[in-house]
C-alpha cells in the first residue's frame, strides 16, 4: 500500500486528484539514480539542487546514486504570479562550490515554460564545467522551451501541482505524493492553468 497523506480534498478544498503516488516516485528515482550511477562510472558528478522545490527530489536521488556524490544548492527567483513564470530570473543564493572541470548535474522539479532552466543552464556553463547535465523529475506537457534534458522523471498534464518539494505559497512541499492543485478562487473543480 502506498503512503498517502491523511489530508484530502475532503479536508483541504486545495488538494485535487493524486498524479503520483509515493512509491511511483521513489521507483522512478531509484531508476535515474541507477542510472546516473552508470552514467558517471567513476566519476563523482557535483548535484545543483535548485531550491526549494528540488530540495527533496534531490535528497532521495542522492541517496539513489552509488557514487561520492557532492550536493550543493542555488536558488532562483522568477519574478510572476504565485502559479506562472514571468520568464526574468534572479540568483537568490549562489553555488559554494567552484564549477571548474566538475561534471555538473542540474537537478530541478519541473520544467513548465523551461526559461529558468535556460537561464540556468546558460549561467552555469560559463563557469567552465567538464559537464553539464540536467535531471528534472517532472516535465509539463507542451512546455514551451525545451533545453537539452539528460534525465527525465515523468511528464505530466498542464495542471499546476502541488506535494515532493513543489508549493504553493509555501505550503504542501511536505506531501509524499504529487497531487493536482484545484484553484479554490477559480470555482468548480478545474484545474487547468491556461
Ligand atoms: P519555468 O521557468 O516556467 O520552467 O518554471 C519552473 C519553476 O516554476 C519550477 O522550478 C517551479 O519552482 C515552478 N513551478 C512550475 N510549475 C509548477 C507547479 O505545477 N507546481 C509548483 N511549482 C511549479
Ligand atoms: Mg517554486
Amino acid at each position: 500500500m502506498d503512503q498517502t497523506s491523511s489530508w484530502s480534498p475532503e479536508i483541504d478544498p486545495a488538494l485535487g486528484a493524486v498524479v503520483l503516488t509515493g512509491d511511483q516516485i521513489a521507483t522512478r528515482v531509484t531508476e535515474l539514480g541507477a542510472q546516473i550511477t552508470h552514467d558517471y562510472g567513476g566519476q563523482a558528478p557535483l548535484l545543483v539542487c535548485v531550491l526549494k522545490g528540488a530540495f527533496m527530489f534531490a535528497a532521495d536521488l542522492a541517496r539513489a546514486i552509488d557514487l561520492p556524490v557532492e550536493v550543493d544548492f542555488m536558488a532562483v527567483s522568477s519574478y510572476g504570479s504565485a502559479t506562472k513564470t514571468s520568464g526574468v530570473v534572479r540568483i537568490v543564493k549562489d553555488l559554494d562550490a567552484d564549477l571548474t572541470d566538475r561534471h555538473v548535474v542540474i537537478v530541478e522539479d519541473i520544467i513548465d515554460s523551461g526559461l529558468t532552466l535556460s537561464y540556468l543552464r546558460k549561467n552555469l556553463a560559463s563557469r567552465n564545467p567538464a559537464s553539464l547535465e540536467v535531471c528534472a523529475l517532472l516535465v509539463r506537457e507542451g512546455s514551451t522551451e525545451r533545453p537539452e534534458l539528460r534525465y527525465t522523471g515523468f511528464t505530466i498534464p498542464d495542471d499546476f501541482v502541488l506535494g515532493y518539494g513543489l508549493d504553493i505559497n509555501e505550503r504542501y512541499r511536505n506531501l509524499n505524493e504529487l497531487r493536482v492543485y484545484c484553484d479554490p478562487g477559480a470555482g468548480g473543480s478545474s484545474s487547468s492553468r491556461r
